[in-house]
């Protein structure tokens, strides 16, 4: 019956990030559409999927937030089931602005587009080893295990730059308005990655776990 609580508030906390940026984009001046909706979609994906593996990296500074390890699987899974409403929505209701596959065959695109299959990957193998199975299957493989999901957000956050830099450079040309959401993602993204490589050090001579 716990867990349930824990799906609630892991659905819970995803709608309100889902919300915060789909207002946000609106805010921007853009019309509510597939393409806000696909965009809320994979940010909010992206970031619940980073709070997930960095719940444990801040508890190490912020003792505090250690009550929220528990709420880690059921934000991994729900953040990988965001990020396949981008993808479903991508390529089945934005096939006029990205036709597939010919808009991901070449240059940016196809690198962007490997960096996205590298991430997915990553995030459906750590989707099918959270379970108690696994747990007991892989023993102390499971924890190194799923520290490759630091690997899918580099690649996702690759994705999401080669897919995004031309609306960050006109921003960044005009500095008008709200700046893109995913600007904000991405120093996020990199804050969080530099707080595990420094909990890496920091750890690694007690061999401390987080
Ligand atoms: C193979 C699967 C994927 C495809 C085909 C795909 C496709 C796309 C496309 C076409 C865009 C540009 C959208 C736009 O400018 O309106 C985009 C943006 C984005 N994607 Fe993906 N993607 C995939 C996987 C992923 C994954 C695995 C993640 C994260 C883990 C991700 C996160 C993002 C983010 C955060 C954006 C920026 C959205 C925005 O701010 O508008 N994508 N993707």
């Amino acid at each position: 019956m716990a867990n349930i609580f824990l799906w609630i508030w892991a659905f819970f906390i995803s709608f309100l990030f889902f919300a915060l940026f789909f207002l946000y984009t609106l805010a921007s001046g853009a019309n509510a559409d597939w393409q806000i909706l696909n965009s809320a979609a994979a940010n909010t994906g992206i970031t619940i999927v980073i709070l997930s593996l960095a719940i444990g990296s801040i508890s190490y500074f912020f003792p505090s937030v250690a009550k929220y390890i528990k709420y880690r699987k059921e934000l991994g899974i729900t953040g990988f089931f965001i990020i396949i409403f981008h993808i479903f929505i991508t390529l089945f209701y934005l096939q006029d602005r990205f036709p597939f596959p010919s808009s991901y065959l070449h240059g940016r695109p196809l690198i962007s587009f490997s960096a996205a299959l590298a991430s997915v990957s990553i995030l459906i193998i750590m989707t099918i080893i959270s379970n108690s199975l696994a747990i007991k299957v892989l023993g102390k493989w499971w924890r190194r295990l799923l520290r490759v999901g630091y690997i899918a957000i580099v690649f996702a956050l690759l994705h999401m730059t080669l897919r995004e830099k031309a609306d960050w450079d006109t921003y960044l040309q005009n500095l008008h308005g709200p700046p893109p959401l995913s600007i904000i993602i991405l120093w996020f993204g990199i804050w969080i990655i530099l707080l595990r490589i420094c909990v890496y050090f920091m750890t690694r001579r007690t061999g401390t776990h987080t």
